[in-house]
C-alpha cells in the first residue's frame, strides 16, 4: 500500500519551502504506509505549470534532493495546490521512473498520485498505445494518468470541468483506488477519488464553519465512457460543463456571512495520522465519491447518482493528539509501542469492563447480542498478527460460549471460498481495518448475508465501516510495521466479547470473573515484564544474535503465543523463526533439536504445564539448552537454566504477558541486525492488495 498527502492553500500567502516542508512532513507521517520511494508535484515557475521531485528510498531521500535542487524556494503563492506520495512497489521496481506522481505526457498536463491497483490497466494502456499515446514507467498508475489526457484531448470543443473528467475516467478503472489528480487546464484545483482505499480530507479556517457537514452534490448520470469498444474519440459522450448542472448545491459549510471569499487550508491524506498537526476537523470520502477543491471550498459529487448514499459527509472533530504519533523519548515506533502497551491495554478496557461489578460492556454490540447469541457458529477472519489474536482467544470463546469456532487466514478463506450462511457470525479482526484480503472475506460473508463484526484499530477504515457492528480496539494509531500493542489489544477485545457474549450463562459466571479480576491486574503486571528489558536485551545479545534460525515452542492458550513471537523475530531480525505447538514436537520437529539450535519453551502454569515439563524433558535429553519462559514463583528449575520470568495471570490471558518478552527479545535482535526496525524490507504497515 501506499500513503497520499496533498496541501490546498487558498488565499494563504505560502512560500516553496513551506510547502515542500509540510509535504515532506505529512509523507514522513505516512511513511509506515510505503517506503520504498516517495515523491512530490508542487505548482512551478513560468512555462513549466507543475515541478515534480522523485526519489528511491524513505521521505529523508526525498528531502535531500529537494534541498540540493537549484529550485527558488523563496516564490510564494496566494493559493495553490500540491500532492505527495509514499510508495510500496506492487507494479515495477522502486525506481524514479516508477515514483508517483505519474504524468500523462512529458508536459505534465495531468499529474496523479495513487493508492490502491488498478485490475485493467493493461487493457487500457493497449487502447491507450494504439492511440498514439506513450507510457515511460511500468505501474499500472501511469495508464490514469493518460487516460486522463485521452478524454481530454478527446474532447477538444467542449470545456469539461475537472470533476466530469475524472468522473468519465474513474468510470473506466476497475480495482481499488484513492487517487488525486491534478492538470495545467485547472490550475490551483485538485480532484479526489476513492473506491476501496481510504481518503480523508482536513480543513484549516479560522473562520467558524457554517454547518459541520458538506453536501453532496448531485450531477446528472454521464454516459459511460466506452473507451476499449469505440472506434473513435469523437463519439465520447461527456456531458460538458456548459450545459452539466455540476454545482447544483453549494457546499454551505464554506460559505462566509458577508459573501466574502475565506483564507482556508485543505490537508488530505490517506489517514489521519498525516493531518492532525495542522487540524483535527476532518472528513471522510466514501466510495465512489469524488471530492472538488477549488477557490477555498470542497465540493463532494458521486460517481452515479441515486445510489441510496447519504447526502452530506460529516466534518469529524479527531479526538488523536500530536504526541501520539511522536516517537518521543524512544529510538523507534516499535520500541514505543511496546513500551505503551500498560496503558494501551487499559485504553482498550476503558468504559467497557466494571472492574467493581465484574461486568463488561461493549456498546458497539449491545444491540445486536441477541442475534450473536442465536449464532451456529463464529467465525474469525483475519491476516497475521491480527489472526494470532484469534488464535490465542479461540479456546476461550469455546469454553464460554459452547459455539463451534472457527478461525480462518483471510487469504486462505478467500481461496477456499469457505461455505458461509446466514446463521453464522463472522468476526473481521484487523489493527488497519484496510487489509484487502480481510476486507475481501468481510463483502464475501455479507453477500451471503452472515452477521459481520469488525474489531479494528482504525476509527473510519474500510472494515469498521462496512461491518454490522464491531469494537474499536482504541490501541491508539500503531506506526510501527511489526504489530505489537494491537496484538494485546485486540487479544483484550476478543476477551471481552467471549465475556460479554456469555454473559446470559450463569453456569460461567465464576470463570468470566475471574478473568475480569485478571484483566484488572494484566497493566501492572505488563509493566513488571517491561522492566526487565535490559536483562533481555543482554539474552538477545548474548545467546540469539548470531542465530539463523531459532524454535519457539509452547501448547494451548501458548500456541498463538509462540506464533506471534516467531512471526515478530522473522519480521523485523530477518531471522529464520518457527512457531510450533508442543504436543507435535515428537511427530517431527524434534529431529531439529541438538545442542546447537536455539529453543524458546513457554512453560507458564496452566493445566498443560505437565505435558510441556515433558517436552522440556525430551528437548533436554538431545542436548537442547532451551531459554524458558516461566512464572515468577515457579521454582522447578536448576540454577543454569535459561530463564524469563513473568508473572502469573489467568490461563486464557497468560499469552498477554508472556508476548510481551518475545516482543523486546525480536525488537533487540533487529536492532542488532541493523534492520530498520519500523520499516522492515519489503513490507508494508497495512496490506491493501490480495
Ligand atoms: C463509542 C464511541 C466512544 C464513546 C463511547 C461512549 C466511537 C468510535 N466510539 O464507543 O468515543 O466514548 O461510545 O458511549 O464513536 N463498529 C463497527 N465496526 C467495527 C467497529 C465498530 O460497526 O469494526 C461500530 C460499533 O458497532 C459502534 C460504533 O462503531 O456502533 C462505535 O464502536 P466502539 O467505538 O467500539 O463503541 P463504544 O465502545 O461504544
Ligand atoms: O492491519 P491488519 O491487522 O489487518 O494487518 C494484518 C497483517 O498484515 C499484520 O498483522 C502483519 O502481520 C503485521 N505486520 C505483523 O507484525
Amino acid at each position: 500500500m501506499c500513503g497520499i498527502f496533498a496541501y490546498c492553500s487558498y488565499l494563504q500567502e505560502r512560500d516553496r519551502k513551506y510547502i515542500t516542508d509540510v509535504l515532506t512532513q505529512g509523507l514522513s507521517r505516512l511513511e509506515y504506509r510505503g517506503y520504498d520511494s516517495a515523491g512530490i508535484g508542487i505548482d512551478g515557475d513560468e512555462g513549466e505549470p507543475f515541478m515534480l521531485f522523485k526519489e528511491v528510498g524513505k521521505v529523508a531521500q526525498l528531502r535531500k534532493l529537494i534541498s540540493e535542487s537549484k529550485v527558488d524556494m523563496t516564490r510564494s503563492f496566494v493559493t495553490q495546490t500540491s500532492m505527495a506520495h509514499t510508495r510500496w512497489a506492487t507494479h515495477g521496481q522502486p525506481s524514479r521512473g516508477n515514483c508517483h506522481p505519474h504524468r500523462s505526457d512529458n508536459k505534465n498536463e495531468f499529474i496523479v498520485v495513487h493508492n490502491g491497483i488498478i485490475t485493467n490497466y493493461k487493457e487500457l494502456k493497449l487502447v491507450l498505445e494504439k492511440r498514439g499515446y506513450h507510457f515511460e514507467t511500468e505501474t499500472d498508475t501511469e495508464a490514469v494518468a493518460v487516460l486522463c489526457k485521452y478524454v481530454w484531448d478527446s474532447q477538444p470543443t467542449k470545456r469539461l470541468t475537472f470533476t466530469t473528467l475524472i468522473k468519465a475516467v474513474i468510470k473506466e478503472l476497475e480495482g481499488s483506488f484513492a487517487f488525486l489528480f491534478k492538470s495545467v487546464h485547472f490550475p490551483s484545483e485538485i480532484v479526489l477519488a476513492r473506491r476501496g482505499s481510504p481518503l480523508l480530507i482536513g480543513v484549516k479556517t479560522d473562520k467558524k464553519l457554517k454547518v459541520d457537514f458538506v453536501d453532496v452534490e448531485i450531477a446528472p448520470d454521464s454516459d459511460k465512457l466506452d473507451l476499449l469498444n469505440r472506434e473513435t474519440a469523437s463519439m465520447l459522450s461527456v456531458p460538458a460543463a456548459s450545459n452539466s448542472n455540476i454545482r447544483r448545491t453549494q457546499s454551505r459549510a464554506f460559505l462566509s456571512d458577508d459573501g466574502m471569499p475565506q483564507p482556508i487550508e485543505f490537508f488530505i491524506a490517506s489517514d489521519a495520522s498525516a493531518v492532525v498537526e495542522h487540524t483535527k476537523r476532518v472528513l471522510y470520502l466514501e466510495d465512489d465519491d469524488i471530492a472538488h477543491i477549488a477557490d477555498g471550498e470542497l465540493h463532494i459529487h458521486r460517481l452515479r447518482k441515486d445510489d441510496g448514499m447519504s447526502s452530506v459527509r460529516a466534518i469529524e472533530t479527531l479526538e488523536i493528539e500530536l504526541a501520539e504519533i511522536m516517537k518521543g523519548q524512544f529510538d523507534h515506533f516499535m520500541q514505543k509501542e511496546i513500551y505503551e502497551q500498560p496503558e494501551s491495554v487499559v485504553n482498550t478496557m476503558r468504559g467497557r469492563v466494571n472492574f467493581d461489578t465484574r461486568t463488561i460492556n461493549l456498546g458497539g454490540l449491545k444491540s445486536y447480542l441477541n442475534v450473536i447469541r442465536r449464532c451456529r457458529r463464529i467465525c474469525f477472519i483475519a491476516c497475521g498478527t491480527s489472526y494470532h489474536s484469534c488464535v490465542a482467544t479461540r479456546a476461550i470463546f469455546e469454553e464460554l460460549t459452547e459455539v463451534p469456532i472457527n478461525v480462518e487466514l483471510a487469504s486462505d478463506f478467500l481461496d477456499r471460498r469457505c461455505p458461509i450462511f446466514r446463521d453464522d457470525v463472522c468476526v473481521f479482526v484487523s489493527q488497519s481495518g484496510e487489509t484487502a484480503d480481510t476486507i475481501l472475506s468481510m463483502r464475501y460473508c455479507l453477500e451471503r448475508g452472515a452477521l459481520c463484526l469488525g474489531v479494528v484499530n482504525t476509527v473510519g477504515s474500510t472494515i469498521s465501516r462496512e461491518s454490522h457492528c464491531g469494537v474499536h480496539i482504541n490501541a491508539g494509531p500503531e506506526i510501527g510495521v511489526a504489530s505489537t500493542k494491537a496484538y494485546t489489544s485486540q487479544y483484550i477485545a476478543l476477551i471481552m466479547m467471549a465475556v460479554q457474549f456469555s454473559d446470559d450463562r450463569l453456569s460461567k459466571q465464576e470463570r468470566r470473573r475471574s478473568i475480569i479480576d485478571g484483566l484488572h491486574d494484566l497493566p501492572s503486571q505488563i509493566s513488571r515484564v517491561l522492566k526487565q528489558d535490559k536483562a533481555l536485551q543482554q539474552l538477545a545479545r548474548d545467546t540469539l544474535a548470531k542465530e539463523k534460525s531459532l524454535l519457539i515452542m509452547g501448547r494451548g492458550y501458548q500456541f498463538a503465543t509462540c506464533l506471534e513471537g516467531a512471526l515478530k523475530i522473522k519480521e523485523v531480525a530477518y531471522c529464520h523463526c518457527e512457531g510450533i505447538l508442543a504436543g507435535e514436537l515428537k511427530h517431527g520437529p524434534l529431529a531439529l533439536i541438538d545442542e546447537h539450535l536455539p529453543v524458546i519453551l513457554i512453560m507458564t502454569q496452566d493445566s498443560l504445564y505437565p505435558k510441556v515439563q515433558s517436552a522440556l524433558q525430551q528437548v533436554k535429553a538431545r542436548k537442547g539448552q532451551p531459554i524458558v519462559i516461566c512464572n515468577d514463583d515457579d521454582d522447578g528449575f536448576s540454577a543454569d537454566d535459561r530463564l524469563i520470568r513473568v508473572p502469573k495471570t489467568v490461563d486464557c490471558l497468560q499469552g498477554l504477558v508472556n508476548i510481551i518478552p518475545l516482543q523486546l527479545l525480536s525488537y533487540h535482535l533487529a536492532v542488532m541486525n541493523g534492520v530498520d526496525v519500523d520499516f522492515p524490507r519489503n513490507l508494508a504497515k497495512s496490506v491493501t492488495t490480495e
